[in-house]
């Protein structure tokens, strides 16, 4: 650039300034028109296009798996846990801890846990009353037939979770082992004392 002082003394350059060197490099346009390549397959592929129906009512992938269906044992203790909510917590407690006074903890309870479940079933189905120990505490009250108006399956439910629930852990109880309890039972609305249930096979 030649610049010559002018009359006046003002440098007067004799060409427009331009830019060099300054020109967008080929491999970023490339690269550019790879990655809106690639982003436009992806949306296509995966989008959804923002039709309101492949989004709507989820707003997260923790919502979908909320609202999957569980496999057959989650789902059964699920269930179970709304019934022990509904019909069981009022007494034992939500957390299972049973209340001072009106009901024994069904959490670490041996009439829970017991291997066979023969006497568990007994329970909700004709109620209980009388002195019952339970984890070495002496209990002397009563328990209607909480659970004679439950379906088979749904009573199994009930007892297959509170014997999964709170740290329990025992096998689950079936709507078959309901059902032959029950036809044994057939009739029957004493309540069990809890020396007489003893005298069942557990
Ligand atoms: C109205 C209060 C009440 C409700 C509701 C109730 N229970 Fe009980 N439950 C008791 C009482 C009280 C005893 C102790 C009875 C006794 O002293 O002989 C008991 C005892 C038990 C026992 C044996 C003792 C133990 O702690 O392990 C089991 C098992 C049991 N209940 C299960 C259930 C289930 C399942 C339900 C719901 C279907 C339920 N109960 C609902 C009050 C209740």
């Amino acid at each position: 650039m030649n610049a010559e002082p002018s009359q006046s003394g003002r440098v007067v350059l004799e060409t427009e300034p331009t830019a060099t060197g300054l020109t967008v490099p080929m491999w970023l346009i490339a690269a550019m028109l790879v990655l809106l390549f690639l982003g436009a397959w992806y949306f296509d592929a995966r989008g959804g296009w923002f039709e309101a129906k492949v989004y709507e009512p989820y707003h997260s992938v923790a919502d979908v798996a909320r609202f999957q269906p569980r496999s057959g044992g989650d789902a059964v203790l699920l269930r179970g846990k709304v019934l022990y909510e509904q019909n069981c917590a009022l007494c034992h407690n939500p957390d299972g801890m049973g209340k001072l006074a009106q009901a024994p903890p069904l959490a670490g309870s041996e009439w829970v846990l017991a291997a066979g479940v023969n006497r568990l079933i007994r329970i909700p189905q004709v109620g209980l009353a009388g002195p019952i120990e339970v984890k070495g505490q002496l209990w002397n009250l009563n328990m209607a037939a909480m659970g004679v108006m439950y379906p088979d399956e749904d009573l199994a439910a009930v007892l297959s979770y509170i014997r999964n629930a709170w740290g329990n852990k025992a096998s689950v109880v079936t709507a078959e082992q309901v059902k032959k309890v029950r036809t044994e039972l057939a009739g029957r609305s004493q309540p069990y004392a809890p020396d007489e249930l003893k005298k069942e096979a557990e």
